[in-house]
This record gives C-alpha cells, sequence and structure tokens, in this order.
C-alpha cells in the first residue's frame, strides 16, 4: 500500500482502516486483521512506555519502535499495508530543517513511508511544504492534537461555528500543502462528514463519526489492554482481564504444582 493508494480507496468509496503498532506483536496482529495503514503513533508513548502524554517519547524511541514494527510484518512488502509514523513532540516545532532531518531518518532508517504530525499553524504549514517537496508523505492530523494537551486538554474539539469554520479551513488548507490524508480526532460526526465532503484526500476519523473516509484506532484500546479507555473508543474485548485470568491461572498452577486443567490450539507437550 502507498500513500496514494489511499486516495484511490476514497475515490472508490472503500472505507480504510487503520491500526496502531507499537511493537513487532501488535505490527503482526494488526497485519493479519488486514489493516490498510499501520501508524506508529506517539501513543505508544502511554501505550507502551507508561507516560502521563505523548509529549515525552523522543524521536530515538520512535524510531525504535518503528523498525521493531517493520520486523513484525510477514507479507511481501508490496502487500504490507502503508507504514506510517508519527513525528514526535519538538521534532518538527523547531523549524524546516530539523522537520526534514527527523522526518528523514525514520523513511531512511526503517520502512516507514510515511509521517504524521500535529496541527495546521502556519508554522506547521511551512514544515509540511517542505517535506513533501523534499518527497516525504505527510498524513495531517486536526481536532483533539494530543501534543496540545496543555493548551486542549483532551476534550472535544471544534465545537462552536468559529471553531468548526476554523477547521474546514486548515484541512483545506493541509490537503493544499501535500498531505496525503488527514486524521480528525474527538470532533463532531457532523463536521467530520462535512471536511470528508470538502477534501479529495482520505479523511480517516477517531471520535469522529461514521461519516469519514475510514476509522483509525489504538490497538491496545480495542483489544482493551489500556487501563484507560478513551471515551470515544469501544473495547472489543475485555483483553486486559482476559489476560490476567489466563496468567493469574499459571501462577496457581504453577505454585500448586498442578497441571493446566485445559489444553489449547497452541498448548506444547512438555519435554
Ligand atoms: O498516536 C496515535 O496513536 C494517534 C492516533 C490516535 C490517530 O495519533
Amino acid at each position: 500500500m502507498r500513500p496514494s493508494d489511499l486516495t484511490s480507496l476514497k475515490q472508490k468509496g472503500q472505507p480504510i482502516a487503520v491500526l496502531t503498532a507499537w511493537d513487532s506483536l501488535s505490527a503482526a496482529l494488526a497485519e493479519a486483521a488486514g489493516a490498510d495503514v499501520l501508524l506508529v503513533g506517539d501513543s505508544l508513548a502511554m501505550v507502551a512506555l507508561g507516560h502521563a502524554t505523548t509529549l515525552p517519547v523522543t524521536l530515538d524511541q520512535m524510531l525504535h519502535h518503528t523498525q521493531a514494527v517493520a520486523r513484525g510484518l510477514t507479507s511481501m512488502p508490496a502487500d504490507q499495508p502503508l507504514l506510517v509514523c508519527d513525528l514526535p513532540f519538538l521534532s518538527y516545532q523547531c523549524g524546516e530543517d530539523r522537520a526534514v532531518a527527523a522526518a528523514g531518518r525514520l523513511l531512511k532508517e526503517s520502512s516507514a513511508a510515511g509521517v504524521k504530525l500535529e496541527g495546521a499553524e502556519p508554522e506547521v504549514i511551512a514544515v509540511i511544504d517542505r517535506l513533501v517537496r523534499m518527497g516525504i508523505p505527510v498524513m495531517g492530523h486536526l481536532g483533539l492534537t494530543p501534543q496540545a494537551v496543555h493548551r486542549l486538554g483532551y476534550r472535544r474539539q471544534a465545537t462552536d461555528a468559529i471553531s468548526q469554520e476554523r477547521l474546514i479551513d486548515q484541512a483545506r488548507s493541509l490537503e493544499r500543502n501535500g498531505c496525503f490524508s488527514l486524521v480528525l480526532e474527538h470532533v463532531p460526526a457532523k463536521l467530520a462528514s462535512r471536511v470528508q465532503q470538502a477534501l479529495t484526500i482520505p479523511v480517516i476519523g477517531i471520535g469522529a463519526g461514521d461519516g469519514c473516509d475510514g476509522q483509525v484506532r489504538v490497538t491496545a484500546d480495542l483489544l482493551g489492554l489500556t487501563p484507560k479507555q478513551p471515551p470515544f473508543s469501544q473495547a472489543l474485548v475485555d483483553g486486559r482481564q482476559l489476560f490476567i485470568e489466563a496468567l493469574k491461572g499459571w501462577v496457581s498452577q504453577t505454585r500448586n504444582h498442578t497441571p493446566p486443567t485445559t489444553g489449547s490450539p497452541r498448548s506444547t507437550p512438555d519435554c
């Protein structure tokens, strides 16, 4: 999958499925599930590294995790999902040269084929313009932008008419400046549908209703693994409880020297 293939999916009206991955295990699961795009989101700061926000994760850490994600993919390169990596906080806010160096490193030292960054302030637009001209595909991100948590909080965004018109203008500006797709997070569903109609690039929603061209979810949220579930992302399975119960069973069997009570298709006989 290439960035431009996503636009073809939008044109065909084929919904786009984007899942996050943070290591080779999560990548293999998301690939086996058939995701079109794997996003190594900076949410890995919270999901995998135990931070309270996305701000502390570094470029080196994002690269380390992206390389692990790439190693988890098993299909032939042409059949693999598109791999996109978030540019972490402060890797693109300090000028275009530093942004090109950061994004270029991700593409040079991993098989990521695009980067995602947040916002559409004039400085960010200048960065996007430069990255795109340097051959680096960029996915935009508007609405709730977690790197601005200290300014915006984790609240739903663009709830009044003025901020809605501003968001539509920003989305148009991202498209004009070469973004190949746009993530819209935690905004009213009607607004997301208006953006979807206004743009030719695909709009990928999370907490933005069903009217987008695709959906993105943090895989750990879908699997019920994160301690705190975002209000707009329902778990499909209570993975945390399921795994804790399985491990409790193993701990108890180990302490009591009892053999496993049930087999599973993946259990191996004791040597
Ligand atoms: O970091 C992330 O996982 C994201 C998604 C929620 C879109 O940006």
